[in-house]
């Protein structure tokens, strides 16, 4: 479930390159893009990382205190859409600059939209799984992880919201960067 120590590492550069210092993650599962992240974040950064099941996170908790960054980590636990929701209601708009989705496929569209707002302009959205080995390409692959993704890559591919590229790496890395006007 977890993504490659190379992705692990292109988020953290990409966190020192943006010198991002508020970061969100949708899916935490064991703790270790999360670890990633907020290894590359200053002593002040701070990530949000949200997971429906606690079951996950609690088991990457103890590796990010030996790794002196839990105090950069607060994981909530509720279903991402909820949790999203309550960020936006508490004024998180814009505020993020770069978020992470990797929890369920069909969740991803509506987590898109919600990190579009949460994201500073100029912010990053990075988007995991986007090619699933290549079956959002086969027309004849059409399980609902699939088809939701698939339906994801067409609408951000014309979105003029953000610059985006969608890379090869793993099972598929997207980068959108959000646009000053949307
Ligand atoms: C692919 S794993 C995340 C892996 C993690 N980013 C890493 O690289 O170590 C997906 C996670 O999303 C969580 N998840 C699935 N559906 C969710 C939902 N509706 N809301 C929040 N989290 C969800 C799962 O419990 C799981 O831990």
């Amino acid at each position: 479930m977890q993504i490659t120590p190379e992705q692990g590492h292109l988020l953290a550069l990409l966190v020192r390159l943006m010198t991002a210092r508020r970061t969100l993650e949708i899916g935490t599962f064991t703790g270790y893009s999360a670890l990633a992240v907020a290894l590359a974040l200053p002593a002040d950064g701070r990530l949000v990382t949200l997971d429906i099941d606690d079951a996950w996170p609690s088991i990457g908790h103890e590796y990010w205190q030996r790794a002196g960054v839990a105090g950069k980590i607060e994981v909530k636990i509720a279903s991402a859409v909820e949790t999203l929701r309550q960020l936006e209601n508490d004024g998180a708009a814009a505020s993020f600059d770069l978020a992470f989705i990797d929890a369920d496929k069909p969740g991803y569209d509506d987590y898109y939209e919600s990190a579009l707002r949460l994201v500073r302009p100029g912010g990053l959205i990075v988007l995991d799984n986007m090619l699933r080995r290549g079956r959002v390409a086969d027309p004849t692959v059409t399980d609902d992880d699939t088809v939701a993704l698939r339906k994801l890559n067409k609408k951000i591919a014309a979105d003029e919201r953000v610059d985006r590229i969608l890379l090869p790496i793993a099972t598929g890395m997207t980068f959108a960067r959000r646009r000053s006007l949307n």
